[in-house]
């Protein structure tokens, strides 16, 4: 089902950011190859100097001049050409740069969406932000390699090979060289990507608290109480100071190693080599090539291993973010699910239904052994203390949760064999919290569905919304507001009802649909629904019993149970909890 840059293998994915950017790059295979092609072409041109150095000053300390003009011809060809190349490379290695990422984005996204509500509501949208952007960000651990790392190496390889050539003994010092620096930054770089972690846990912990902080900015204005969460975010910016300072002050240590290595490289260089050439043992030619090898070296050395470091780093914050992005997803669709059609009509059957929420403390089921018939085109009233389970059977309905045991039956097609895309597309809901997008009236009503315009203004009509967008600066294009701050509740409450009327599915699930609305209008919306639903089942949970007065029954739910399931007149002579909540009500 998920057949992107990663296959998922039992709803699990390669945590690997490497093998991620591998994949994307293999989407991408034809400016992949251009990419090495150009980048193998930059590299043998700049290899290619040392040498034409050596040849150059043999030929001027013998003066032959055909010599001389041919070897500065041909440095010049391979300068020019190791340019053009360097600028083929960059202009098709940052469109595959570009491409890759923005496969991995869509991609880590297709991704995130799979899961179920649950991921969402047990994590900080700022965290999971911040590690989103992080992993789509693995690409760079590749680009890394390829234009740092893999150069670097050849250059030091071919250096210390072309040293070789000269003279075995210079060879073998730079060898060793070499690898006693590579071994002590090794240790470098472990205790570098201890504080990487370190520092990428307060950062991820931050965006957390910060994403809560400007998602609730109004509820901590109203109490006042803005300055704690302040000084919360102070604190944790602090510590990230800390441990930031503590990653840095290692990372200058150990540039000033590299740059000690450097100068002692090429102080021994030069004692070592004028002696020899003082005792004829090497040409002048030679002389320059060890030179020139002996930058080389440095420069290279020094790159590979700072590189090294910067992939570590990223690889380490990319792989983190993958832990908990593409961790398993919980609410998978059935291996072999089909589509369920949209349904003409429908009616729902509920058999011994048990459910407790993931990581529930609660020594009872949230719901247990929940048994109900619903006929197409009934319309069902659903009441009961708070808590007792009225919005959970509904996300039950909408397949937002796994049950733990037990059936649901839409007509005779039992929910569990079906994507739970297709199950939703059979409802229209409108809960308790109305959520809205920070964009036009219009588009939050559509979401991006396509309708006449015949049916948004009888749609506009029928939920009462013409009555307040008539009198807004821009009408149906005004914006919102980030989740919809600038509507009033009832008027969100109409949009939301809107929305559940633009498309006509059998079932409409209602969960305290018309709370935020004032008595006379949540009766014109009453009826609308009533027209709305003539043909539909409807299930609408309401504290207000006046609420229901047009549904067939009512279900009374009590601690995660049904207790009964009557008329209202016949509850109010049967059912001791419905009775008091309806006593209630009229004191
Ligand atoms: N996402 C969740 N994770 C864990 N427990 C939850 C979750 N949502 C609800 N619960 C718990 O499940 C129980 C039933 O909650 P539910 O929202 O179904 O009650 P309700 O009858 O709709 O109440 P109200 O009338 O106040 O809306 C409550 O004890 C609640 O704390
Ligand atoms: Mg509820």
């Amino acid at each position: 089902m998920f057949k992107n840059i990663f296959e998922l293998k039992n709803g699990k994915l390669s945590e690997n950011p490497l093998k991620i950017a591998i994949q994307s790059m293999r989407k991408n295979k034809f400016l992949a190859l251009m990419s090495l092609l150009l980048l193998i072409f930059q590299i043998s041109a700049y290899n290619l100097v040392p040498v034409f150095n050596k040849y150059f000053f043999d030929a001027l300390e013998i003066l032959n001049f055909t010599n001389i003009y041919k070897f500065l011809f041909l440095y010049i060809l391979i300068l020019v050409f190791s340019q053009v190349f360097k600028y083929a490379y960059f202009i098709i290695s940052s469109r595959l740069y570009a491409y890759m990422q923005t496969q991995i984005r869509k991609d880590v996204l297709s991704y995130l969406n799979l899961h179920s509500l649950n991921y969402f509501d047990s994590r900080p949208s700022g965290k999971v932000t911040n590690e989103y952007h992080n992993l789509y960000d693995c690409n760079k651990i590749l680009f890394t390699t390829l234009e740092n790392v893999i150069p670097s190496l050849v250059v030091l390889l071919v250096s210390i090979f072309l040293a070789f050539f000269v003279n075995v003994y210079v060879g073998i010092g730079i060898l060793v060289w070499n690898i006693s620096t590579i071994f002590v930054s090794t240790k470098f770089i472990k205790l570098i990507s201890k504080r990487t972690q370190e520092l990428e846990i307060v950062s991820n912990y931050f965006m957390g608290v910060l994403g809560d902080f400007i998602s609730n900015v109004k509820l901590l204005k109203i109490f006042n109480v803005s300055q704690i969460t302040f000084n919360r975010l102070t604190k944790i910016a602090s510590n990230y100071c800390f441990v930031a300072l503590r990653k840095w002050r290692l990372k200058s240590i150990f540039g000033i190693f590299l740059d000690f290595c450097d100068v002692i490289l090429i102080l021994v260089f030069a004692v070592v080599l004028g002696k020899m050439y003082f005792a004829n043992l090497i040409t002048l030619g030679d002389l320059t090539m060890l030179f020139t090898l002996a930058y080389r070296i440095d420069d290279s050395l020094k790159e590979l291993i700072n590189s090294v470091e910067g992939i570590v780093s990223d690889y380490q914050i990319s792989a983190m973010a993958a832990q908990n992005i593409l961790v398993e997803i919980d609410n998978l669709d059935k291996e072999n699910a089909k589509h369920m059609p949209v349904l003409d009509s429908l009616a729902i059957s509920i058999k011994n239904l048990n459910f407790r929420y993931p990581k529930s403390k609660s020594k009872s089921k949230d719901l247990s052994s929940i048994n109900l018939e619903i006929k197409s085109g009934e319309k069902i009233g659903i009441v009961g203390r708070s808590g007792s389970g009225k919005s959970t059977l509904l996300k039950l309905l909408q397949r937002q949760f796994e049950f733990d045991d037990g059936q649901i039956f839409f007509n005779d097609l039992d929910v569990n064999n079906y994507t739970k895309q297709s199950i939703r597309n059979n409802m229209a809901v409108v809960d308790q919290d109305n959520q809205m997008f920070n964009r036009s009236l219009k588009e939050n009503i559509l979401l991006g569905r396509k309708v006449s315009d015949q049916i948004l203004n009888k749609v506009l009509k029928d939920s009462h919304c013409n009555e307040f967008i008539k009198n807004l600066p821009d009408g149906l294009d005004t914006l919102v507001g980030e989740r919809g701050v600038k509507l009033s509740g009832g008027q969100r409450q109409r949009v939301a009802i809107a929305r559940s009327m633009i498309s006509k599915v059998p079932l409409v699930l209602l969960d305290e649909a018309t709370s935020a609305l004032d008595s006379k209008s949540e009766k014109v919306i009453s009826d609308a629904f009533e027209k709305l639903s003539k043909d539909h089942t409807m299930i609408c949970i309401a504290h207000r019993l006046s609420t229901l007065h047009f549904v067939d029954r009512i279900v009374v739910m009590d601690k995660g149970r049904v207790v009964n399931v009557g008329t209202h007149d016949w509850l109010l002579e049967n059912c001791k909890i419905y009775k008091s909540l309806a006593k209630n009500q009229l004191q």
